[in-house]
Parts: structure tokens; sequence; C-alpha cells
């Protein structure tokens, strides 16, 4: 009876608090599934989860909006075709949650010219498009802050591209604690295999992009004979002349890939003859290319079904607006009544 007693008192357990986020500016591909939306999926079922889509965010580098609906229907598409569970999650849009505007606004009076300016990502878009050096770009890791703290989200699995940003976004969070009082949690970039992930494009030239690189780059939305070409074309050498040497980052990358598609006989098989000098590129990437298909192709058509159903992402968008916005008033409240703004 007193266990009992004790048991009912006790407060329910708190579910931690997850977000990320992906900006429509391209088609999805390999980098972002298995940097991000692996993750996603895996976390769905044991934490509270906020996945949306960055359109704010692709306007500092895509100020043309002709493809932008078109892209964001594909980003939601693509992630619920992956496995992402609406029902399980909130999935929205960043655009339909103006409180990520204000609390936006708020943290800028926190960030730093000079600290912004050094960004590693800023810098690059400076060198890629020096005629649009817009405030949008410079301030991109207050948006991105913003759209982590408006939840009180304490873990954010990303690639290893973001750990900057997640750097920034918790110097914003302790920034704010410090003046106006404890509202926000210190985030954390999340990866379930502990190291954040990169996968390079298949020429071994820079990372998996949505706008570069595209012919080494495989995209979920990728045709099987589209998959089955940029594969076969990847960059390997003539092997290794050592046993159990090093891999070179490129044939590493190709591993990678091979775990998240191959069952693990295969994977080991291809290690075994790595490791003895004995390893033929060609049959592995001919192996790659038959499991990679095979992976890529119920992705590709799940997501081209739920593309067309217009009435299906309709309702996926209003449902995770609504969740969104629930958690985004009530941390925007506390912020407010921190700053004294609440009148
Ligand atoms: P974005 O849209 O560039 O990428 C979405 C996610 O995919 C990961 N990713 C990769 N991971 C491994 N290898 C790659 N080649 C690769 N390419 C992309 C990214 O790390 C990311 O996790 N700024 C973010 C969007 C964003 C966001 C946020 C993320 C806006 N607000 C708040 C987390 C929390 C971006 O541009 O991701």
């Amino acid at each position: 009876m007193l266990h009992r007693a004790l048991f009912l008192s006790s407060p329910p357990m708190q579910k931690e608090v997850v977000l990320s986020g992906i900006r429509p500016t391209g088609f999805l591909h390999l980098g972002n599934y298995f940097g991000a939306m692996r993750n996603y999926v895996r976390m769905q079922e044991e934490y509270n989860c906020y996945f949306f889509v960055a359109n704010w965010h692709s306007l500092t580098t895509h100020p043309d909006t002709k493809e932008l609906q078109n892209s964001v229907y594909r980003v939601i598409a693509e992630n619920v075709a992956c496995g992402l569970d609406p029902e399980k999650v909130a999935l929205y849009v960043q655009s339909d949650v103006p409180e990520i505007a204000e609390l936006y606004l708020y943290l800028n009076m926190l960030a730093y010219k000079g600290e912004l300016e050094k960004t590693t990502t800023f810098k690059e878009k400076v060198r890629l498009q020096p005629e649009n050096v817009n405030a949008g770009l410079l301030t991109y890791p207050v948006l991105m802050a913003a759209d982590i703290l408006i939840h009180r989200a304490v873990k954010v699995p990303v690639g290893k591209d973001q750990e900057q940003h997640l750097e920034m976004a918790r110097n914003f969070a302790e920034r704010f604690n410090h003046r106006y009082g404890e509202v926000f949690p210190a985030p954390q970039a999340f990866n379930f295999g502990s190291e954040l992930v990169k996968i390079m494009s298949l020429d071994g030239n820079g990372k998996m992009s949505k706008s570069e690189n595209q012919m080494a780059t495989i995209y979920l939305a990728d045709e099987d004979d589209a998959v089955r070409k940029k594969i076969m074309k990847a960059k390997t050498d003539s092997g290794p002349t050592e046993p159990n040497a090093v891999k070179p980052d490129y044939i590493e990358n190709l591993f990678t890939l091979m775990k998240i598609t191959s069952s693990a006989d295969t994977v080991a098989k291809f290690e075994h003859d790595f490791n003895n000098c004995v390893i033929r590129y060609g049959d592995m990437k001919k192996q790659l290319a038959e499991d990679m298909v095979n992976f890529i192709r119920p992705i590709r058509e799940k997501a081209a079904d739920i593309q067309n159903n217009k009435e299906l992402l309709a309702k996926i968008i209003q449902q995770g607006a609504e969740k969104a916005r629930a958690s985004a008033s009530a941390t925007l409240q506390q912020v407010r009544k921190a700053i004294n703004m609440n009148y």
C-alpha cells in the first residue's frame, strides 16, 4: 500500500526534448540520411521530438522561392518515407511557428558581430555568394539557436558540419540565462554512434551536398540506374599494399555506406579482403550498388506517393504546426517573463 502511494505521488518521467531541422534547398541525400534522419527515426520512440523544415534559413542562400514550396513538401515526404511517424513527433515547417522569429530577435541582442563573422559556414557562404552577403546569412546561427531553444531541446541530431552552430547555440543560451535568469538547458549535438558523421562525396572531394557535387552525391530520389552509375564511378585506388592498413577517407566512406545498406556478412567479407590486401573494389562497388538500389527504391517510391498526396501533406504540416506552436508559446511566455516583456 505504502509502495503504491509512493509510486503514485512521484512525478511522471519527463522525456528529453529533441529537435533538428533540414533546409529545403534541394534534394535530400545520403549525408542527410546518415547524419540526421536515421537518428531522427531512432529517437522518435524514446524522446519528445520536434523535426522541422528550415524554410526561413533557405532564404539566406536561395532568395528565389519558385521551387521552395515543392522542396518543403519533398523534405516532409522524404522524412516520412524514411520512417518518421508524424503521429509520434512534431513534424512542421519553420515559418508556421512565428514564436521562433520573436526568440530570434531577443537572441540577436546577445550575439556579437565579431563571433558571427568568424563562423566557418558564414565565411564559406561569403566566398560562394559574394554578391549576396545579407544580414540573415550573418545571423544564421542565431536563428538556428532560436529553433533549438524555442522547445528547450537538449539533444540535436545533426551531422559534423553543424557542430560549430551547436556550440554557438549553447553560448547564446548561457548568455541569456546569465543575463535574465535560467530559462534554457544547454543543447548538445547528438549521434547514436557517438561521433558526429560526415558523408563524403563519392569523388573524394568534400561532402555530399544538396546543391554541389551532384554527380558524386546519392539522392534519396535517384532512380536505380543513377545510383548504380554514381557508385560505379566512386573514387578508389589500386588497393592496400600491407595488411590491416589505415583506409584512405574515400574508401572508409564506401565502407560507411555499405554499413547502412548491406548485410553484416557482406561488410565483414570486404573488411577481411581489405585487411588481407585482396580486395577488388570493382566487386565491392557492384555489391554496394545493388544493395544501395534496394535501400533507396522503397524510400523513393514512398516519398513520391506522399508527395502526390497533397491532402495528407497538409494534414501532417498542420498537425505538426499545432504541436510545435504549443511548445513554442510556452517557452516564449517564460522568455518574456524573464526579460520583463510580459505586459
Ligand atoms: P542541412 O539542411 O544542410 O542538412 C540537414 C542535416 O543533414 C546533415 N548533413 C550531413 N551529415 C553528414 N554528412 C553530410 N555530407 C551531410 N550533409 C548534411 C546536417 O548536419 C544536418 O543535420 N543549419 C541546418 C538546418 C537547421 C538546423 C536547425 C539543424 C536549421 N535550424 C536547428 C539543427 C537544429 C542545415 O543547414 O542542415
